[in-house]
């Protein structure tokens, strides 16, 4: 074994510990083809260590169909495959299930499904902690209390959603629970508005970050927002990526406001994604302080828009209230049970 192997080994056999593989439980890793072949290897090696059951699905790549990729993955029409995945405790999933029919129903059959796509690297700087868990469920309760929620920031945004009809979207890094999926790394809660109820306006700043473009914005982008839809996208060349974007889905859903809350991991760097832009984005959804603003669907959240646009777009130096309650001050977490552990001095 090399000693960065024995490495992932190590932080992975953590990672299973965090989602409480027992002895007798099964964990399959879902892969296709040779991607993240370590990291399927180094699971199996993890899980064998802690003494329970374990194996790999290795399925083809996904069959692209002729509406676009979105939701089609590995597993889509591989009915023996998601019956097999069905009899595991915990899935790896190393292919991006994610907007799947196929990944709910592991989840309503019970199954833990663990996303891990990012690499090494920032798994390892943003690997969660027990104590994740406990400030991100103080912020989901927090959402699931709130009526209203309100954001500004300097460059102009005020705007506010009404809050109580959907379920809160919790993100703590690990996969503990019968049915739970999560996403290593990550660390934030997020709500998403009642039918027609986002109005105001946000104004993306120049250094917020445009997924699914992987990019940073290079000017403000000031979206009009009325009834829950953005009915305006005024700016420079951003703003023109982003009408040319969401046109391309010739879909009015595309226009809806998606979920909304706040990043906390503090280990999340803001300016990694101009390191690599490869990545899947972690760094900036989950910082610490930001604004996780997003534009497409709530069907993860259980509204009935599914629109395969999804922008998510996280901004920084925000000010954040919850029926009037400051929150998040300036990009800066004001609320004790939420903030992150003071570094220890030697
Ligand atoms: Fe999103």
């Amino acid at each position: 074994m090399t000693v960065e192997f024995q490495e992932m080994v190590s932080l992975f056999k953590k990672q299973l510990e965090l989602c409480k593989l027992k002895q007798s439980e099964t964990m399959a890793v879902l892969t296709s083809g040779e991607i993240r072949a370590d990291y399927a290897k180094a699971f199996l090696t993890a899980a064998s260590e802690i003494g329970a059951n374990a194996f790999e699905l290795k399925l083809p790549p996904a069959k692209q169909g002729a509406s676009g990729s979105f939701g089609i993955t590995p597993l889509t029409d591989n009915r023996v495959a998601v019956e097999c995945l069905k009899k595991a405790d915990l899935v790896i999933d190393l292919v991006l299930l994610l907007f799947s029919k196929e990944q709910l129903e592991l989840q309503d059959a019970g199954v833990r499904i663990l996303l891990v796509v990012e690499p090494f690297d920032v798994i390892k700087r943003m690997f969660p902690k027990e104590s994740d868990k406990e400030r991100v469920l103080y912020a989901t309760q927090l959402l699931r209390n709130a009526k209203e929620l309100r954001f500004t920031n300097k460059a102009g945004s005020d705007v506010t959603y009404q809050l109580g009809q959907y379920p809160i979207l919790t993100e703590y890094g690990f996969a503990d629970e019968p049915g739970r999926w999560d996403h290593l790394p990550s660390c934030f809660s997020a709500a998403t508005s009642n039918d027609c109820g986002v109005d105001g306006v946000v104004v993306l700043d120049k250094g917020d970050i445009f997924f699914p473009f992987n990019r940073y914005f290079q000017d403000q982008v000031k979206l009009t927002i009325k009834g829950g839809f953005v009915t305006g996208i005024e700016g420079g060349f951003d703003a023109m990526l982003m009408r040319d974007y969401i046109e391309s889905f010739n879909d009015p859903r595309a226009y809806a406001i998606s979920h909304i809350g706040w990043g906390l991991n503090e280990r999340a760097q803001w300016h990694s994604l101009a390191f690599d832009d490869q990545v899947f984005g972690m760094d900036g959804r989950a910082f610490y302080g930001n604004v996780l603003f997003s534009l497409g669907p709530n069907s993860e959240l259980g509204g009935n828009n599914d629109t395969p646009c999804h922008l998510d777009l996280p901004m920084k130096n925000c000010t954040l209230y919850l029926d009037g309650k400051l929150i998040v001050k300036d990009g800066d977490i004001v609320i004790d049970e939420m903030k992150a552990a003071k570094p220890q001095l030697a």
